[in-house]
């Protein structure tokens, strides 16, 4: 292999700028030529294919976004889209792809591999939701930014004595929530794996307020529901002063954690490793602190779990 190349695709996360620094400068150190692909896989779409070199990525491992830009690419999920990916990098001497993302963007890379383009996935999504591996980049930023929030509004929620639910993101996966509520010492955590009962929330919330406690904090994944409808059916069902904030966009943006730009180093190197043995059709991640590599068949076959010991915890600490 002489040649490879990376991209970052599907929403941002923190850290992919790490993971695409690591890549390239694994690569040149082990003597092979690199390029980058900007845009995902609009981008290989349409050849916007540049080579990179040792200073391409300097300056950018403290940097959130992504310096390739990242993008959605509806042309990509049909066989003519991915056979112009496939031209694109034949044209240009491009013998295996590393691809950084979430899960869909793993599923692209699964079909270009099946082409004959040997592709290695890095997980990069804030909803750590990628199965087989314990983290993914992004996750950690992206939960010290909920953990600020949290605090500050505990500030002002106790000087009212409010109730507040804060939204955080996660449209099928419970993770941000979960561990952001646990750190952030929250009475109820609503998220997708697991049903509700306003009754209950209604009922913890008395007894909180029946000890002398002054604020309470829900928090809410946004793929349970919005936090305005939420505090609506708890307006209507009890005589709550509540008040609810909705975290949006911020939590994938920010420098990245030591944690995030540790592990993109680790997973990018590790990729580039792989790649080198001639495999394709792989996953790296993390697995009791060891960095793995695992078949990309493995991402789609489960539904991502979530940590029951956890939820379990969340509740007892929140009594
Ligand atoms: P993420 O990678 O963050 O999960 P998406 O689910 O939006 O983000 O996926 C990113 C891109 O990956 C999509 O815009 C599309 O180009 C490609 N992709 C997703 N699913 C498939 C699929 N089943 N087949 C081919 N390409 C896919
Ligand atoms: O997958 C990461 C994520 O941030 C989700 O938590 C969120 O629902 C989604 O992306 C929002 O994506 P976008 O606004 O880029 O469409």
């Amino acid at each position: 292999m002489k040649k490879i190349a990376v991209l970052t695709s599907g929403g941002d996360a923190p850290g992919m700028n790490a993971a695409v620094r690591a890549v390239v400068r694994k690569a040149i150190f082990e003597g092979l030529e690199v390029a980058g692909i900007y845009n995902g896989y609009q981008g290989l779409i349409e050849g916007k294919i540049e080579n990179m070199e040792l200073g391409s990525v300097g300056d950018i491992i403290q940097r959130g976004g992504t310096m390739l830009r990242s993008a959605r690419c509806p042309e990509f999920r049909t066989v003519e889209g991915r056979d112009k990916a496939v031209e694109q990098i034949k044209a240009q001497g491009i013998e295996g792809l590393v691809v950084i993302g979430g899960d869909g963007s793993f599923k692209g890379a699964y079909e270009l591999t099946k082409l004959g383009i040997p592709c290695v996935c890095v997980p990069a999504t804030i909803d750590n939701d990628i199965n087989g591996t314990e983290f993914t980049i992004g996750f950690d930023t992206a939960l010290n930014t909920i953990i600020e929030a949290i605090d500050k509004i505990r500030d002002t929620a106790t000087s009212h004595e409010r109730t507040f639910i804060i939204e955080v993101m996660g449209r099928d996966a419970g993770d941000l929530a979960l561990w952001a509520g646990l750190a952030g010492g929250a009475e109820t955590i609503l998220i997708p794996e697991e049903k509700y009962d306003i009754d209950d929330i209604v009922e913890r919330l008395a007894s909180g307020t029946g000890r002398g406690k002054k604020h309470s904090i829900i928090i809410v994944a946004e793929g349970v529901m919005s936090a305005n409808e939420l505090a609506n059916i708890l307006r209507e069902t009890a005589d709550i002063d509540i008040r609810y904030s909705v975290l949006g966009h911020v939590q994938r943006g920010g420098s990245p954690s030591v944690r995030d730009r540790v592990i993109a180093s680790q997973f990018g190197s590790r990729a580039v490793e792989v790649l080198l043995t001639g495999q394709g059709g792989k996953a790296i991640g993390m697995q009791k602190h060891q960095v793995i590599d695992y078949n990309l068949e493995d991402v789609f076959t489960d539904d991502h779990d979530i940590d029951m010991k956890m939820y379990k915890l969340s509740q007892e600490l929140s009594i």
